[in-house]
């Protein structure tokens, strides 16, 4: 791809190929994402064969996909995104559900201090949705912990303890569907004496602790609790994908594939199982991504230095970090600055001060003056959004650059665009307006463009390659399959929230296998994958008899 950073004609040479050579570094042609495919193929693979791989590919002992008739109401527990929820999930059949929910701050303390404490405190928020619950009107148990409790949950088979589903969104080692040991954190947490031990053990001592009657039955991860809702909604879904603050995919594989199960009786059985890749933790052997400066000083200062490499590139935990780190290279540049006067804010210096959320902001307030208005690219709810990769709307990223050598060269469109932008920036970042410049605005806009775009393309490259591993796509070639559509449900603030996320993920798709099979994609919201995924695991689980 040409280097198009040709932002200003006013802006010298030299610091136009400083400009260049950033944006170079961040290009990603076709033949690269081939190559990222085709090793995400290979890792699963190795994987599937090996523990301690760093693609974990987890059995997840989780055997089938709803089709959308089942019922029960369960509480699910939901740690790992933004907010600690603990939900009642009424399933109603017909693809239906009620949800009723509270979210809980996760402090910094509880996510780096013991991991008791951690427990504790979800036991406390359980205990806390329980107690509130009680007295609503539609369930008004005096006691919501007495037997027969009239919370109307699902009848367990033990002493009616409520049946509590868990969506633990780390990677665990899981052993049965009730069992599995945490093997690291990700995310920003890091609570002592939890890596190595049984993480239904831990919460459930803690309900024991408290005295509640409630077990905790099932274990899933976010993404396979996306997959799970969305089969629910959809009646069909092979991949849960979640593109928030982390990045993973977790997909139906045959068990037959699964070959590090060796001759266990979940092997025996056969059929299918859900496999959770952590595929976050790709190119953790930094063999294949092309990496910037940028991502390398992200990834010295993170608290898990050479670790989860790929989310690193691709989740919201971290692409505000990314574009902060070009931002200060500008702001730094010599022998000029190329940003803002050389000034930063107190945000801007500061480690992970510049929120995803205010890049969003950015490419959103350009968005908006585009005509097309597109804003978001994400969906209301548990619809499909696989028109919204249409060509049409997909915007030229460098294309769509100003170049201006004066404001008053400037179109009246864009100059309110790009004033729209300057605000977002002084708002968000406390800078001083006397440094923030229309030019400003654009370079700062371009970064966010550049972060975002390659991330999405590299979100593309795991899907493709997931497609590819269960045979309904292949790398590089025109594959029409037999069956019809394939499902994927999403969840997670990018995906959802990130102008043209979805679109720039969809593209790189289909640069990999194939405009045909591309659009035989539907890939929808997992409307509360979390809470709903969580009560259809513990709805599995009740069956079994856990
Ligand atoms: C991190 C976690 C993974 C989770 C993902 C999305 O990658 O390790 O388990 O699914 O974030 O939340």
């Amino acid at each position: 791809m040409a280097p198009t950073s040709a932002l200003l004609a006013s802006t010298k040479d030299s610091e136009q190929a400083i400009l260049d050579a950033i944006e170079h570094q961040f290009q990603l042609d076709n033949d690269a994402l081939l190559k990222i495919s085709g090793q995400f193929l290979e890792d699963f693979r190795l994987g599937l064969g090996q523990y301690n791989h760093p693609m974990a590919m987890i059995p997840t002992y989780v055997t089938g996909v709803p089709n959308g008739s089942e019922t029960g109401t369960f509480l699910a527990l939901d740690l790992g995104g933004t907010n600690l929820r603990v939900c009642e999930v009424q399933l109603q059949g017909n693809h239906e559900f009620t949800l009723r929910q509270q979210k809980y701050r996760v402090s910094e303390a509880l996510k780096t201090g013991e991991a008791t404490a951690l427990f504790d405190y979800l036991a406390d928020s359980v205990d806390a949705f329980l107690t509130d619950n009680a007295s609503s009107p539609t369930n008004a148990p005096a006691d919501p912990f007495a037997s027969g409790s009239s919370l109307d949950f699902m009848d367990s088979g033990l002493n009616s303890a409520i049946p509590l589903g868990l969506t633990f969104s780390f990677p665990v080692e899981q052993t049965a569907l009730n069992e599995g040991k945490i093997l690291t954190w990700t995310k920003g947490f890091s609570a002592k004496n939890a890596v190595g031990h049984d993480v239904v053990g831990l919460l459930q001592d803690a309900f024991d602790r408290k005295h509640l009657h409630v077990r905790c039955v099932a274990l899933v991860n976010d993404t396979v609790g996306a997959l799970l809702s969305r089969a629910y909604s959809a009646g069909d879904c092979l991949l849960g994908a979640i593109f928030g603050t982390g990045t993973n995919g977790a997909y139906l594989e045959k068990v037959e594939n699964i070959t590090k199960l060796g001759n266990s009786a979940a092997r025996k059985h056969g059929g299918h199982m859900v496999v959770n890749c952590e595929w976050g933790a790709f190119n953790n052997t930094r063999t294949t991504l092309p990496t910037t400066p940028f991502d390398n000083k992200l990834d010295r200062e993170s608290i898990n230095p050479r670790l989860q490499a790929f989310e690193k590139f691709i989740s919201g935990m971290y692409l505000g970090e990314i574009t902060r780190n070009i931002l200060l290279s500008l702001v730094d540049a010599a022998p000029h600055p190329l940003l803002f006067n050389g000034r930063a804010s107190r945000e801007l210096n500061q480690h992970y001060g510049l929120d995803t959320a205010v890049m969003s902001e950015i490419e959103e307030a350009w968005e908006k003056g585009r005509g097309t208005a597109s804003g978001a690219d994400g969906v209301e709810g548990g619809s499909a959004i696989n028109t919204l990769g249409a060509s049409g709307s997909e915007p030229k990223v460098n294309g769509s650059q100003p170049h201006f050598t004066h404001v008053d060269e400037l179109s009246h469109e864009d100059q309110s665009r790009l004033e729209r932008i300057r605000s977002v920036i002084i708002q968000r970042l406390s800078m001083d307006a006397a440094d923030v410049s229309l030019r400003d605005a654009a370079i700062v806009r371009w970064a966010a463009s550049l972060v975002a775009n390659r991330a999405a393309k590299l979100s593309g490259c795991a899907v493709a390659a997931i497609m590819a591993q269960t045979g309904f796509a292949k790398l590089g070639g025109q594959h029409v399959p037999e069956e019809q559509r394939f499902v994927i449900g999403v969840d997670g603030s990018l995906i959802e929230h990130y102008p043209n996320f979805n679109a720039r993920l969809r593209e790189s798709v289909r640069a990999l296998i194939g405009e045909e099979v591309e659009k035989r994609i539907e890939l929808g919201m997992a409307k509360d994958g979390s809470g709903v995924g969580a009560a259809l695991g513990a709805l599995q689980a009740t069956k079994h008899g856990l």
